[in-house]
């Protein structure tokens, strides 16, 4: 029988799977008809729950750095507008580099990834949402079609077990994903199971500044919408280190989040309403950039 403890973290990743799986089907806001209502139960990143009326998750996309020349290569429908940052800006990808992205959605940074690494290396995408994973494998051939590469997957997993050999990885990417996690510092042991020694880890996700008031931990849309599960940035630095990596560097980027409250993203509006007088979620909540390396000499555990 499963311990509690167990059962709510299976119960935290079937609410998570379903607000994605959702989403996975039906595509991103911008894809939906004009005025479409946003995925029941919110989701992660203004761009797909705010009030956007032409390409919201191109615009956020380059709004968080990413290349014009990057996104024009982008299989059509991989960019979700799900993101929090720009993991790929950060980690230094090299040619023959083998790249894992945990909670790849549509495949967004893996296809991004892809011609960076080139023909000798490879992108593995991981996904728990049966649906998110279908959808990324039908972007494949148009991926194959446009740069003429074939070194992209996907596969079904979660990202507390991960369905990759030990020290296999050069690079863990991930976008806006480990605060959905039930279990952080699982997902950080795997994270640094899965590096080779000398792997580099460059992740963007959302963070906590300060905590929240427990309504909004209790908020089942700010859980999907990528906010009620988030952590301190020093817990975070804590996780990594205890997992045993190194060169541990947090750099919060306030513009996500600002953005999405000044864009009025309904969830946002909702948090809003429920923190004190005087205050903005962005006083509480930030995107965060995290690399870390796992060094020849680390002890993971
Ligand atoms: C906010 S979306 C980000 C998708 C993608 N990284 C992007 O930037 O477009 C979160 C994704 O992580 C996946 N996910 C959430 N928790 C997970 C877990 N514990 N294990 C594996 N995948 C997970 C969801 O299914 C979803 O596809």
């Amino acid at each position: 029988m499963l311990s509690e403890d167990a059962m709510t973290q299976e119960r935290v990743r079937e609410t998570v799977r379903e607000g994605y799986g959702k989403i996975a089907r039906s595509g991103a806001r911008d894809e939906a008809p004009s005025g479409a209502a946003p995925p029941a139960g919110g989701c992660c990143g203004p761009a797909c729950c705010g009030d956007a009326s032409e390409s919201a998750a191109a615009k956020l996309a380059r709004d968080v750095g990413y290349a014009a020349a990057d996104l024009d290569t982008l299989p059509e429908g991989a960019n979700l507008g799900l993101s929090c940052g720009n993991p790929t800006a950060i980690a230094g990808l090299q040619p023959g580099d083998v790249v894992l992205d945990l909670g790849s959605g549509g495949g967004f940074d893996v296809f991004i990834a892809g011609p960076k690494v080139g023909a000798r290396g490879r992108v593995i995408g991981v996904d728990m949402t049966p649906d998110m994973i279908s959808r990324a494998r039908r972007s494949v051939p148009a991926y194959r079609e446009r740069t003429g590469l074939d070194n992209v997957e996907f596969r079904l997993g979660e990202i507390e077990h991960l369905p990759v050999a030990d020290e296999s990885v050069d690079v863990v990417i991930s976008n806006c994903v480990l605060n959905l996690s039930p279990d952080k510092p699982q997902v950080w042991r795997e994270i640094a199971r899965v590096l080779k020694p000398g792997g580099r880890v460059a992740i963007s996700d959302l963070a906590l500044l300060r905590p929240l008031p427990e309504v909004v931990r209790g908020m089942v849309e700010a859980l999907v919408g990528c906010v009620a599960g988030a952590v301190l940035v020093e817990d975070t630095r804590r996780m990594i280190e205890t997992a045993g990596l190194a060169d541990v560097r947090l750099t919060p980027k306030p513009f996500y989040v600002r953005s999405a409250a000044e864009m009025r993203d309904p969830m946002y509006r909702k948090i809003a309403e429920h923190l004190p007088p005087g205050t903005t979620p962005g006083d509480y909540i930030t995107s965060l950039d995290i690399t870390a390396r796992k060094t020849a000499g680390s002890r993971t555990v």
